[in-house]
């Protein structure tokens, strides 16, 4: 057995080949755009850590979400920061809140893109937390009746999907309830199942303007060293009623993924986030990086894992590159 019977270059030999044999395969329906609303700007603000990236108006938003659709991409996962912070993330469930005013427009103006909200509280709170502090910590249950108010604004708006990110214990299940019980047993939920704590976040901590003021997210959030805890938290999620898990971030969780995608039988997906973007185009800038190709390998690496879909910022990029 082996050489010289077998040589593995023989299917490598033309690109023809190459790609006759590729396993792995991407297209424009492969990717979801995370986007970002801001209120109180009167065109769009550059994010410096985040080169490609914007805030968004209410009109510059439709228009990027209807390039986006024309290349392809099916979705947009919406993120929105609001004027008036406070204690408790009031405007997070206003009615005329910026993300409840983008989900209006957007339905209106692309009504075949699938409108997902990120369900959190850290863009809202003056802390910067992802819920009601109490003694110094968020506290879970307090959180969990503000999250169903989140995510039924959201709802009531338009929003055809929503995505809890704040990982309190039972929130997939209360976020269920309150659905069901408001007439919306149909609205799928898309939980960040499996959520590390990184560092990887940061560049993200600048365009929604949510560090926490005070410690870190470590008690909510996953530490890097668990993979049996995250097949746990994402256990729990599908019993509690999640219609897709997610896994975050995606390259420092490859082997999450891949576990989950045998384990689990619902749909899975990852979220490649902002530091994992922005240290590639770093590089790239700096010319340490050859452009595109390093985008393609990590979202090839996601998928190749067993990701159904990926959460990118690169999803209009690596539209156009995979059509
Ligand atoms: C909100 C939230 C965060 C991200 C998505 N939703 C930040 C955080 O948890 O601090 C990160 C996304 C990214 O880095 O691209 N809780």
């Amino acid at each position: 057995m082996g050489f010289p019977i077998h040589r593995m270059r023989r299917l490598r030999k033309t690109k023809a080949l190459r790609n006759l044999f590729q396993e792995t395969r991407l297209g424009p329906g492969d990717f979801i755009l995370p986007l970002f609303v801001a209120e109180g700007i009167k065109s769009p603000v550059s994010i410096s850590s985040m080169p490609g990236v914007q805030r968004h108006t209410l009109i510059s938003i439709t228009r990027e979400a209807s390039s986006a659709a024309k290349l392809g991409i099916p979705a947009v996962l919406l993120f929105g920061l609001p004027l008036k912070k406070d204690s408790q993330a009031k405007e997070a469930f206003s009615k005329n809140g910026v993300i409840q005013k983008a989900v209006r427009i957007l339905k209106k103006e692309t009504p075949n893109l699938v409108i997902i909200t990120d369900v959190c509280a850290c863009e809202y709170t003056s802390h910067g937390h992802c819920g009601i502090i109490q003694n110094g910590d968020v506290a879970n249950e307090p959180t969990l009746n503000l999250l169903q108010k989140i995510a039924l604004s959201h709802v009531r708006a338009g929003a055809d999907m929503v995505a809890p990110s704040d990982m309190m214990d039972g929130r997939v299940r209360a976020i269920r309830g309150i659905l069901d019980q408001k007439g919306f047993k149909e609205t799928p939920i898309l939980s960040y199942a499996a959520k590390f704590s990184t560092a990887f976040y940061g560049p993200f901590r600048d365009a929604a303007d949510s560090a926490p003021a005070f410690g870190d997210r470590k008690t909510y959030q996953m530490p890097a060293a668990n993979t049996r805890e995250a097949l746990r938290e994402i256990e729990l999620d599908i019993e509690e009623g999640a219609d897709v898990v997610m896994v975050k971030p995606a390259l420092t969780a490859l082997d999450v993924i891949a576990k989950a995608r045998q384990k689990f039988t619902v749909p899975l997906w990852a979220y490649h986030v902002s530091g994992e973007y922005s240290m590639v185009k770093a590089a790239e800038k700096l010319d340490w990086l050859a452009k595109d190709t390093a985008m393609v390998e990590s979202l090839l690496a996601i998928k190749r894992a067993g990701a159904d879909r990926i959460i990118t910022y690169w999803a209009k990029e690596a539209a156009k590159f995979f059509k």
